[in-house]
This record gives structure tokens, C-alpha cells and sequence, in this order.
């Protein structure tokens, strides 16, 4: 059995990663329209879609709303899905306001949903958009029954930003120095930024994008307040750690040959395993094939001239970039070991519409 189709099987969570642009949420989609295709259920969560495959798949508007893709579109592209496909948007902002509601004493959600420094946190801070689709997908696993979850990831060129997301937050509230020097002197007003040199560059730095003492005395009260639901933060830290280790549980990584992009790919995949992560697939995407030797003699039986010429560049240009790929596909694979590599190749059009997610699918599927 191919890997991608032991794993739709086998597992309840698929995960895509990798850096930015190589393909995440498409392959996410093809995976989700894979899976209710072959006959088991599915929701694809996504981030920042493109607009049209958006549309493809039924998503207006932001908001966590879970839609499903009906009959007629899926018929319309030549579909027959044998279980149900739903598609989300993950909508970042409103996952953090429901994280605080279910979570903050009701006296001071309303405080804190206000506060500017949250909303910083919640739609700006490194790390956060990370955090809040892992929070989501233990939402969707603990309320929800697909049976399989696909969960897109924003772009992230370190693992370590993915992985270790949901400790930075908890390092953030449990930063005791800041709730020490902040509880106090900033009630009075009386210390400046600098004191906000707390070693940890993640707090720091949020910090020195706002200036002026009302803003202190904001962070004071935000993180007072915030202090009340560390163990609730905790818990479900440990939580997502689980659910990202579970046997169930695969990632696949997203990367395209290229060589600038080997490295991180690399890196990526080494990252995973010592998390102790199951890496079920390395996703080649947009890999160049090498021009078949019919291409190479119909070009040798055009009459020697302007078109020829230009047709044998065109053929020689796809070889290197196929002889290219090939190489970096041959570096995947040792630095990658043990994990099975995927190709899909490039399309020459997006993969915007259920056809070509369809198209994209079968090449995963194997
Ligand atoms: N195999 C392919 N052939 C042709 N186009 C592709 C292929 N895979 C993806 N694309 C196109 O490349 C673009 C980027 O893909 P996608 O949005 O899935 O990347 P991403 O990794 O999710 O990006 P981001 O990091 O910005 O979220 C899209 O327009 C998509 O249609
Ligand atoms: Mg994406």
C-alpha cells in the first residue's frame, strides 16, 4: 500500500507543513477530498486559502464555519464522494476570543477581550497563529467526530516555531519576572520600557512596538488577568502534545526540489522525528519530469528553422529542471530517512478546483 493512502486510512489527524508557498493547503485539500472520496469522512481546516480554491470549496467568509462540499459541486466536477468532505477556514482572531470565553473567570472576559495588548496576542504575536490551529484542531478532536481531520499549517520555515508554539505561550503567562516588575511599578507609573529587557526576546519585542504608560498598565492588567487560566493553558499544552504524538497522528511534510528549499526540508523532517513526531510523507510538490524521448524526436523531425530552435531550448530547459529535481529528490531521500518521498508533479495550471485537487489526489493517493 503508498504511504499517503495507508495514512488516510490509518489515521484521524493528517497535518501538512513546510515553508511558505510549497504547497500546504492544496495538498491538505486533496488529502480531505481523497479521503471522503475513498469513503471516510473528512474536514480540511485551512489557512489563508487561495480566493478560488476557496470558492472550490465553498468558503465565503471567515468565522471557523465548518461547510460541506455538496453533491452537485463535487457531481458538477465528476465527483462521487462516497462520505462526507467539509472545509473550514481557520479564522485566528475569533479562535482566540472562544479560547478566552470558554476559559477566563466571567468577570474579566469582557476586560480582556478588550484589552489592546490581547489583541495584539491574538492576531499579531510569532508563534500565535501556530498555537491557535493547534488549539482548533484539539477543539475539532474533542467535539467533533470526522473521522479525519486535516489540518493546514501558516507557513513556518523552523519546526521548532510549529512544534514548540504552545510552550511559548505558556512561557509567556508564566513569565514570573514580568508579573513581579509589572504589578506593582506599573500601577504607579513608574517605570520605563527598558525594564522590559526580560531576556525573552518574545515578550520583549511585542513589547517595543507600543510605548507610554497606559499600554504598560494594560500589559499588567492582561497578564494579571491572564494568570488565572495558566493551568487551563497547561492542560491543553500537554494536550495538543499528545494528540501530536499520537499513533494516529501524521504529518506530512510539503517541500518542493528545489535547492534552496532542501535544507529547511531537511531540517524540518529532523525537527519532527526527535519530537518524537510520525512523519508519514515527504510531499516533493511541482517536481519537473524529464521530457519524453518522443517530445526529443518529434522536436528532430521539424525542418531545421526558427521553431526548432526554440522548441530544443524549451526541451533542454525542462531537462535541466527535471535533472535538477531529480538530484534534490535524491537529497530528500538520504536526508530523510526512513520516510517515504511522494512526487507530484507540476501542473501547468494552480490547483484551484475539485478537478484538479482530484488530479493532485492521485498522485498522492499512489
Ligand atoms: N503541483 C502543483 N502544480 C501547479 N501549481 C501548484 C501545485 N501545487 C500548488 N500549486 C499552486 O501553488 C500556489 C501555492 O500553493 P498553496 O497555497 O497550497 O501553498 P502553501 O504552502 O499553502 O502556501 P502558504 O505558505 O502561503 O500558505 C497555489 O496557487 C496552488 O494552486
Ligand atoms: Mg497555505
Amino acid at each position: 500500500m503508498t504511504p499517503l493512502r495507508e495514512a488516510i486510512e490509518g489515521c484521524s489527524v493528517l497535518v501538512t507543513v513546510g515553508a511558505g508557498g510549497v504547497g500546504k493547503t492544496t495538498i491538505a485539500a486533496a488529502l480531505g477530498l481523497r479521503a471522503a472520496m475513498e469513503g471516510k469522512g473528512s474536514l480540511v481546516c485551512t489557512i489563508d486559502p487561495a480566493r478560488r480554491l476557496a470558492n472550490a470549496l465553498g468558503l465565503s467568509e471567515l468565522g471557523n464555519a465548518e461547510a460541506r462540499i455538496s453533491e452537485s459541486t463535487l457531481a458538477a466536477a465528476g465527483l462521487a464522494a462516497r462520505a462526507p468532505m467539509h472545509a473550514m477556514m481557520l479564522d485566528m482572531k475569533r479562535t482566540w476570543d472562544e479560547l478566552i470565553e470558554r476559559r477566563a473567570p466571567p468577570d474579566k472576559r469582557e476586560r480582556i477581550l478588550n484589552n489592546r495588548f490581547y489583541v495584539a496576542l491574538s492576531t499579531a504575536l510569532a508563534g500565535s497563529q501556530e498555537y491557535i490551529a493547534m488549539e482548533k484542531l484539539c477543539e475539532l478532536r474533542l467535539h467533533r467526530d470526522y473521522p479525519l481531520v486535516v489540518l493546514d499549517t501558516p507557513p513556518t520555515a523552523h519546526a521548532v516555531d510549529f512544534l514548540d508554539a504552545p510552550n511559548r505561550i505558556l512561557d509567556f503567562l508564566d513569565n514570573e519576572a514580568a508579573k513581579w516588575l509589572l504589578t506593582p511599578a506599573l500601577a504607579a507609573g513608574k517605570f520605563g520600557l527598558k525594564l522590559f529587557n526580560l531576556g525573552g526576546s518574545y515578550i520583549a519585542k511585542t513589547i517595543s512596538r507600543f510605548t507610554g504608560t497606559e499600554t504598560l498598565q494594560q500589559l499588567a492588567e492582561f497578564m494579571l488577568s491572564l494568570s488565572t487560566m495558566n493551568e487551563g493553558f497547561r492542560e491543553r499544552a500537554h494536550e495538543t502534545r499528545a494528540l501530536l504524538e499520537a499513533d494516529t497522528t501524521g504529518f506530512v511534510l510539503v517541500t518542493s526540489a528545489l535547492p534552496e528549499r532542501l535544507d529547511e526540508a531537511v531540517t524540518f523532517h529532523t525537527m519532527l522525528v526527535q519530537n518524537k513526531m510520525r512523519v508519514v510523507a515527504v510531499v516533493v510538490n511541482r517536481t519537473h519530469a524529464p521530457v519524453p524521448a518522443e517530445a526529443w524526436a518529434a522536436c528532430a523531425r521539424l525542418p531545421a528553422g526558427a521553431l526548432r530552435t526554440k522548441l530544443e531550448q524549451t526541451l533542454k530547459e525542462n531537462e535541466h529542471l527535471a535533472k535538477v529535481d531529480a538530484l534534490g529528490v535524491q537529497r530528500l531521500a538520504a536526508g530523510c530517512p526512513g520516510t517515504p518521498l511522494v512526487q507530484v508533479p507540476r501542473f501547468e495550471l494552480d490547483v484551484h478546483d475539485l478537478s484538479s485537487l482530484w488530479a493532485t489526489s492521485n498522485y498522492l493517493w499512489g
